[in-house]
C-alpha cells in the first residue's frame, strides 16, 4: 500500500492536524514511458504554505483532498521508460507519499555518487538554486559589498550568505537566537549575525555595515524587511525571494520604507526559481566543486516518518531546525 498525506482543509494560520488527512491506496502502476518511484525523502518548503490557499500564485493552488504537493527524491522500482532503470535515483514533484508514478520527462536522474540523494532536496536542489540565481542574477553582488540575508540559518539563507562571501563580499545573517547567529559566524563564516529576536537590527546593521546595505536578500519579509530597508546604501539591490514571516496571515504586511528606495536610488526586485530551470545544471556543477573546495556547507535537518509530516512541516515557522529541512519516508 501506498501511505498518503491530502490537503483536508484549507488552513486558517498555520495548519492544524485537521487540516491534514492520512490515507493509504494501492501502489499505483506505472503506465508507457512512466516509472513507478519508491520516495525516501520530501523536501519541507514554506512555499507549500501558500499552495495551500485557495486560488493561484505563481503555481496552480493544491486542491482540497489532493495528495499534498511536495518535491521529492527516491528511487525507481519499476520502469516503464526507457531512459530510467530500477534502482536509478531520481528527483520530482512527486508529492507527500511513498510510492508516485512519473513521466520520464517530469525526473531529474540524480548522482548519488557526488552527494547523498536528500542533498538535491537542499543545497543541489530548489533552495541552492534560489540562494545562486536570487544572489547573482537579482542582487548582483560587487566584490567589496555590504550583502545581509535574513532567513539566514535556513536551506536559502545559508547558502545565499556563503555564495556572497565566495564573491568577496561582507556578509551579516538575520536569523533567531544565540545557537543560529553564532553557527552564521563560527562555522559558515559570515562576518556578523544579528538575532532578530533579542536585537535592535537597525542599530545592529549601523555598526555591521556602517555604509549602508548594498545587497539585501530577503526570505523574511515585515519588520525585518522595513528595518533593513531604512539602513540600504546608494543604489542598493534588495531581493525579493520570499516573505516568511507573512505566510500564515490573512492579509499580507508590506514594506511602510519603501520610499528608502527612492532616496537611495535603489531597486526592489522578486523573482522565481522555476524561471532559471535551464540554467540549474550549470549552477548545481559550480556549488558541488565549492562544497568540493570547503567553500560551501551545507547541513540538514532530517525528520523521519511519514506520520511526523504535519509536525515537521511546522518547525519551518517555529524555526526548530538548522539548515534545510527534510522528511525522511
Ligand atoms: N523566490 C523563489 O523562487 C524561492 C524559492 C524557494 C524558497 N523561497 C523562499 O525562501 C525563503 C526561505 O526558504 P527556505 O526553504 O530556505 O526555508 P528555511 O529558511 O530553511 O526555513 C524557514 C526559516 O524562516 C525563519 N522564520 C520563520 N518564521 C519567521 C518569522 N516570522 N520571522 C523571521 N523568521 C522566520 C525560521 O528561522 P529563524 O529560526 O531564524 O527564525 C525558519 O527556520 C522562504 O521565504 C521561501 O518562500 C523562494
Amino acid at each position: 500500500m501506498n501511505k498518503q498525506v491530502r490537503l483536508a482543509a484549507r488552513p486558517d494560520g498555520l495548519p492544524k492536524d485537521t487540516d491534514w488527512s492520512f490515507d493509504a491506496s494501492p501502489v499505483p502502476e506505472p503506465g508507457p514511458g512512466q516509472v513507478l518511484v519508491r520516495i525516501s525523502h520530501v523536501s519541507l518548503d514554506p512555499a507549500m504554505r501558500a499552495w495551500m490557499n485557495e486560488g493561484a500564485t505563481y503555481i496552480d493552488d493544491v486542491k482540497v483532498g489532493d495528495v499534498m504537493r511536495a518535491g521529492a527524491v527516491g528511487r525507481v522500482v519499476r520502469s516503464n521508460a526507457p531512459d530510467l532503470a530500477e534502482g536509478d535515483a531520481v528527483r520530482g514533484v512527486l508529492g507527500v507519499q511513498e510510492y508516485a508514478v512519473a513521466g520520464a520527462n517530469e525526473l531529474d536522474r540524480l548522482d548519488t555518487t557526488l552527494a547523498p540523494i536528500e542533498r538535491y532536496l537542499g543545497v543541489l536542489g530548489w533552495p541552492g538554486m534560489t540562494a545562486y540565481f536570487g544572489l547573482l542574477e537579482i542582487g548582483k553582488p560587487n566584490e567589496g559589498d555590504s550583502v545581509v540575508v535574513s532567513g539566514a540559518a535556513g536551506a536559502v539563507g545559508s547558502i545565499t550568505g556563503q555564495i556572497a562571501k565566495i564573491k568577496g563580499c561582507h556578509v551579516v545573517g538575520i536569523a533567531g537566537g544565540t545557537e543560529k547567529c553564532s553557527y552564521l559566524v563560527d562555522e559558515l563564516g559570515f562576518d556578523g549575525a544579528i538575532d532578530y529576536k533579542t536585537e535592535n537590527i537597525r542599530n545592529r546593521l549601523s555598526e555591521l555595515c556602517p555604509r549602508g546595505v548594498d545587497v539585501f536578500f530577503d526570505n523574511v519579509g515585515g519588520e525585518i524587511l522595513d528595518a533593513v530597508l531604512s539602513r540600504i546604501a546608494m543604489k542598493a539591490r534588495v531581493v525579493i525571494s520570499g516573505a516568511i514571516s507573512q505566510y500564515n496571515s490573512a492579509r499580507f504586511r508590506g514594506p511602510n520604507n519603501y520610499m528608502a528606495l527612492l532616496t537611495q536610488r535603489a531597486r526592489m526586485e522578486g523573482f522565481v526559481v522555476f524561471d532559471y530551470a535551464r540554467d540549474y545544471p550549470h549552477a548545481a556543477e559550480q556549488i558541488v566543486q565549492w562544497i568540493a573546495e570547503g567553500k560551501i556547507k551545507a547541513k540538514e535537518h532530517v525528520v523521519k516518518g511519514i506520520e511526523s509530516f504535519p509536525s515537521a512541516f511546522l518547525r519551518l515557522f517555529s524555526g526548530e531546525k538548522l539548515g534545510k529541512l527534510i522528511l525522511e519516508v
